[in-house]
C-alpha cells in the first residue's frame, strides 16, 4: 500500500476547513493524507489551537515579520521541507503565493474558494453573488497556479441563493458545504497528481 502522502495545511484564521480534513483524515485509516502540519501566516489564528488539540504540529509565520513576500515564502518553504510536506493545502489562507513559490509547489499545492469559479475570483464573493441576482453560489477547490483563484477546477459544491440571503447568511450556508468537499476533494487531488506525476 502506498503511504500516506505528508500534507501540511495552511491557514490564517478560524480553520474550520482544516479541522474538517484532519478530522477526516484522522478517522479514516485509508485515507490517502496524513495531516503532518498546520502553519497559519497570523499568530493569533484560532486554528493553531484547534491543530494542537487534534496533536498536529502547529506553528505561527508571521508575514509581518518578513520585509517582503519572498522574504515570507523562504521560510514558509523551509518550514514545509523541514516537516517533509509533500503536499499543501491553502483553507482560509488569507496570503497571496508569488509565481516563485507556486512553481516550487506546482502540481502540489490547492485550495478552496468561496464561489463557483470561475465566477468571483477575490474578495467579497458571497455580497458579489447577491448583487448579480445570480441563483445560485457554491465553493470550489482548485489547484494553486500563479494567477489568483485561476488554476484547474478538481471539485465544486453548489447552493441556492434564497430571496433575503445576505453575505453572511450565504457564508454560513456555504461553509459546512466547503467542509464536507475539501475532504473528498483532496482524495481527488491526490489521485491525480499521482496519475499526473
Ligand atoms: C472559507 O470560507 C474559505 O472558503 C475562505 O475563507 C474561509 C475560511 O474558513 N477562503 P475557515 O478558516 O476554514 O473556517
Amino acid at each position: 500500500m502506498r503511504a500516506k502522502t505528508r500534507t501540511a495545511i495552511l491557514i490564517s484564521g478560524r480553520g474550520s476547513n482544516m479541522v474538517a480534513i484532519a478530522k477526516t483524515a484522522q478517522a479514516q485509516t485509508d485515507y490517502p493524507a496524513n495531516i503532518a502540519l498546520v502553519i497559519s501566516n497570523r499568530p493569533e489564528a484560532a486554528g493553531l489551537y484547534k491543530a494542537d488539540a487534534m496533536r498536529i504540529p502547529a506553528l505561527a509565520i508571521d508575514h509581518k515579520d518578513f520585509e517582503t513576500r519572498e522574504d515570507f515564502e523562504n521560510e514558509l518553504h523551509a518550514a514545509l521541507l523541514a516537516h517533509e510536506i509533500e503536499f499543501v493545502v491553502c483553507a482560509g489562507f488569507m496570503r497571496v503565493l508569488t509565481a516563485g513559490f507556486v512553481e516550487k509547489w506546482q502540481n502540489r499545492i490547492i485550495n478552496i474558494h468561496p464561489s463557483l469559479l470561475p465566477k468571483y475570483k477575490g474578495l467579497n464573493t458571497h455580497a458579489r453573488a447577491i448583487a448579480a441576482k445570480d441563483k445560485e453560489h457554491g465553493c470550489t477547490v482548485h489547484w494553486v497556479s500563479e494567477g489568483v483563484d485561476e488554476g484547474g477546477i478538481i471539485e465544486q459544491a453548489r447552493l441556492n441563493i434564497l430571496p433575503g440571503d445576505t453575505a453572511d447568511s450565504l457564508a454560513e450556508r456555504l461553509l459546512p458545504l466547503e467542509q464536507a468537499l475539501y475532504p473528498k476533494a483532496l482524495i481527488k487531488a491526490l489521485n491525480t497528481n499521482i496519475i499526473d506525476s
